[in-house]
């Protein structure tokens, strides 16, 4: 590093800058335009407001290669805040550019931010998304896929076609934000999108008789659990955001919000015409979107397979069981984790266990979502700012309960205070009628029940 100038706190600045964004590796330059549209994604509606990057939904897909460098230029042309999350993605060095709330201040409108990454060592499936209000809700996402350097192995063989499937449930054009501040809650899902488009069967993907295909599929929606099958082909997963697992066959996978897998199957079926089916779970009224996987072959016959919906849609212990099922192979390539005492976690002294419970009520007339009794609310200093500078009365450490409480919900800017180094165990519970998905973002976190 023999070009920086010598001493003073500038080179330690510049040090914490150089540790995410390695000169040796390639780079790769991005600008991200934000804006709103007017998009059709149901025929049978009229067009909604929704967020596009670079003018479409989803948007780019970003494709890299392990030890890239991806400078990111965000522009946010939207008239509120805008502020973009790296879902599953470790980012190196530095939590302010993970972009949730909290540790990254939102772009303000018609300004922009350059994020600067070092993709490390990780390799898969993921996506990013708008992390603030419900933004989510009406686009801004887009494809993440991560391939690995040539001379490192894969544990499968390379695979003739490699697609991805960003799916997530819709709730029409409406502001879900000026909604819930009016008290009313989002409403029942509109249908399920498929990279951007709600149409059942408008779209196909086109294959190979005998060859066999990866399909990256991310649930991208905003609240609802998805199961993912293609009839009469089996699925065998590979990958689970960037963990490649030991792999399993299924008929079919629930997807749940913010989840990314990889599977791959094989066109071993008479050339026909076979649905890709994405159906909502655990809800009252389900909603099915279907992608038609068309058969490239000479003498196919023209004919469709219907839909075959043997699966209770209300089957959480099937559900659970599935996810339990899924293991990560450890002898295969891709990142290690390697948190302190992760290998040993019977042994480890667990200092303080946290029982977090969701709930929804009105507060001050305004629909808010809370977790023991307490909804957040942004400040207008960053927290980190005011952490950083000692600011007072910004936020609170300490005031959210261990434990849920019978008491109804207040408003605050609440912060759980943890020591560095603790084991902490987190219990969720949800006694509400909806799932609720949790995204823990900036450590590395294992399910242990
Ligand atoms: C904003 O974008 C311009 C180019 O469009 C760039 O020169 C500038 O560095 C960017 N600013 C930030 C803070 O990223
Ligand atoms: C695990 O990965 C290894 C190494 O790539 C591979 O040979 C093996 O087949 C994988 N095992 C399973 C059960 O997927
Ligand atoms: C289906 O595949 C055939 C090739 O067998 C191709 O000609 C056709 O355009 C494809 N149809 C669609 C809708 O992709
Ligand atoms: C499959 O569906 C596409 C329309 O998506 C159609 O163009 C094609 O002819 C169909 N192929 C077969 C074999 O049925």
């Amino acid at each position: 590093m023999a070009w920086w100038p010598d001493g003073g706190v500038w080179m330690m600045m510049t040090m914490t800058i150089i540790s995410f964004v390695q000169a040796e590796e390639p780079y790769r330059f991005l600008d991200f335009r934000v804006t709103y549209g007017k998009v059709a994604l149901f025929e049978n509606i009229p067009p909604s407001r929704v967020i596009l990057i670079n003018e479409k939904i989803p948007g780019p897909e970003l494709r890299l290669v392990t030890n890239d460098n991806l400078i990111i230029n965000v522009h946010n042309d939207l008239d509120e805040p805008f502020l973009l999350a790296w879902n599953g993605l470790h980012l190196k060095g530095n939590s302010y550019q993970d972009g949730v709330y909290g540790t990254t201040c939102p772009i303000p409108p018609g300004k922009n931010y350059t994020y600067a990454f070092h993709v490390g060592d990780q390799v898969g499936s993921f996506f990013y998304f708008p992390s603030l209000a419900v933004q989510k809700a009406a686009g801004g996402y887009g494809a993440i896929r991560i391939l690995s350097r040539p001379d490192i192995p894969v544990p499968f063989p390379q695979p003739a076609g490699d697609f991805t499937l960003l799916i997530g449930d819709f709730y029409d054009g409406n502001d879900h934000k000026a909604r819930l501040d009016g008290g009313r809650m989002i409403p029942r899902g509109y249908g399920v999108v498929v990279n951007g488009d709600g149409n059942s069967a408008s779209n196909s993907i086109t294959v190979d008789k005998g060859k066999t295909y990866r399909f990256r599929i991310s649930n991208v929606g905003l609240q609802l659990s998805l199961s993912f099958k293609i009839l009469y082909h089996m699925l065998k997963l590979v990958e689970v955001e960037g963990t490649y697992t030991i792999q399993s066959m299924y008929t079919s996978l629930d997807i749940h919000v913010g989840q990314s897998f990889s599977v791959l199957v094989t066109m071993d079926q008479p050339p026909k015409n076979y649905s890709i089916v994405v159906h909502t779970r655990f809800t009252e009224v389900g909603s099915t979107h279907v992608v038609i996987l068309n058969y490239s072959s000479p003498n196919s016959k023209s004919s469709k397979s219907g839909p075959n919906r043997e699966q209770d849609d209300n089957d959480i212990d099937l559900s659970i069981k599935q996810a339990r099922s899924i293991k990560t192979n450890l002898t295969a390539s891709g990142q290690r984790q390697n948190a302190q005492g992760s290998s040993h976690y019977g042994r480890v002294k667990i200092s303080r266990t946290l029982i977090l419970e969701s709930s929804a009520g009105v507060v001050n007339r305004k629909q808010r979502y809370g977790i023991n009794g307490v909804s957040f609310v942004p400040a207008d200093t960053p927290l980190k700012l005011a952490y950083y500078f000692k600011i007072k009365g910004v936020y609170k450490v300490g005031s959210i309960p261990d434990k849920p409480g019978r008491e109804g919900m207040r408003l605050e800017t609440a912060v759980m205070g943890v020591h560095h180094k603790d084991f902490i165990e987190i219990v969720f519970q949800n006694r509400e009628k909806i799932i609720q998905t949790y995204h823990l973002d900036g450590h590395n976190f294992w399910v242990v029940g």
